[in-house]
């Protein structure tokens, strides 16, 4: 039975996930919160070598198929050794990214069919999904702009504006079509703006969590 709360966070690069991933994380542990932050491609020691070989730039072009089952060959490892322990224990799990990068990066960024993706979210996942997700939105020179000042950049960093574009789109489009799940974050706003949006999902947060 899951009791914990599963919060994801997404957007493109540079969108400000991971910064207020641990802001979130602060402030529902000050309230008392067990909060287990995590992130994806990744979370566990496997599950990092295997993001390590879908962000490294190769001379090999990686097929969109073997992108795809990495990502949710990693997941399916995050879930069995972190994810579904932290909710069966009762914890609030913030992850940056999750299935909806999937559908936006594989499915609008490489162009693979969102059913082939649905197909392996229930394979890997059953019934589980986001309790809810914050989706940083912000124009895409701007996400390649902060993304670009922290160094060199990964395979999907490489990536061209078409690309983000499509990535952009397809997460307004899954948020369009499950508003109840999502809470779209303006994240071209100066951080503490964006920190006062998260401040004000705090009540319904807590109430979840201890409902
Ligand atoms: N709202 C914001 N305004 C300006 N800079 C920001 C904002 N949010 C994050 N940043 C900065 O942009 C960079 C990328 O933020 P980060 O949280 O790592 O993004 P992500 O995890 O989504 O890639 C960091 O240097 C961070 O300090
Ligand atoms: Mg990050």
């Amino acid at each position: 039975m899951k009791q914990g709360l599963f919060i994801t966070l997404e957007g493109p690069e540079g969108a400000g996930k991971t910064t207020n991933r641990d802001y979130l994380a602060a402030r529902l542990r000050a309230h008392g919160a067990a909060v287990v932050l995590s992130r994806e491609p990744g979370g566990t020691p496997l599950a990092e070598q295997i993001r390590e070989l879908l962000l490294a730039p190769s001379d090999e072009s990686m097929a969109a198929d073997t992108e795809l089952l990495l990502v949710f060959a990693a997941r399916a490892q995050h879930l069995a050794r972190v994810i579904r322990p932290a909710l069966e224990r009762g914890a609030v799990v913030l992850c940056d990214r999750f299935t909806d990068a999937t559908y936006a990066y594989q499915g609008g960024g490489r162009g693979l069919a969102q059913d082939r993706i649905a197909l392996l979210e229930r394979f890997v996942q059953n019934e589980l999904r986001p309790d809810l997700t914050l989706l940083f939105d912000l124009p895409v020179e701007i996400g390649l702009e902060r993304a670009a000042a922290r160094g060199r950049l990964d395979r999907f960093e490489q990536e061209g504006k078409v690309f983000f574009d499509a990535v952009r789109s397809a997460y307004l489009e899954r948020a369009r079509h499950a508003p109840e799940r999502y809470r779209i974050l303006d994240a071209a706003q100066p951080l503490a703006m964006v920190q006062e949006s998260i401040e004000a999902l705090l009540p319904e947060l807590l109430a979840r969590l201890h409902g």
